[in-house]
């Protein structure tokens, strides 16, 4: 099948899986490896805008965008979502710190805002499949399209 820039969306996929994986060891009440992965979630996340942010969008620019798929739409989501990342780590931090038998409320809060991340998240990824990687498709010549797409599958 022809390359097509829909194929990143298994970035957002391998990402789920290590968010997923971070909230396992939450759960394990393992807080030194929830906050080991989500560092680690972090950085790859933040290497995917920056390949959004860099080399993608410039291309997408070349045309008009459509009125949900605006430029600074995606580039404001990513930094709302890297500031609800640093709210996440500070209250992992607190039900760390928290003695065990009084600890519940610390992790559903955790939890709860880790859901809501979630859910924006989802949001922005929907917004990018439904406009971003579609128009890259037609905006990108054959060599922009296979560089740039395996430059964006490189993890
Ligand atoms: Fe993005
Ligand atoms: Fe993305």
């Amino acid at each position: 099948m022809a390359p097509s820039f829909l194929d990143i969306l298994r970035v957002h996929t391998g990402l789920h899986a290590r968010f997923l994986a971070h909230q396992v060891a939450v759960l394990e009440r393992d807080f030194d490896t929830a906050h080991k992965l989500l560092v680690e979630y972090r950085r790859k996340l933040l290497d995917h805008m920056r390949d959004e942010e860099e080399a993608l969008i410039p291309i997408y620019e070349r045309e008009p965008p459509a009125p949900h798929g605006k430029v600074e739409f995606f580039v404001h989501e990513h930094r709302t979502m890297l500031e609800s990342l640093d709210e996440i780590r500070d209250l992992l931090a607190a039900a760390a710190q928290t003695p065990e038998e009084s600890s519940h409320a610390a992790i559903l809060a955790l939890l709860d805002r880790e859901t809501s991340y979630k859910n924006f998240a989802e949001h922005h990824e929907m917004r990018e499949e439904r406009w971003l990687f579609p128009a890259l498709d037609r905006l990108a010549t054959a060599e922009e399209k296979e560089r740039l797409i395996a430059q964006c599958m490189r993890t």
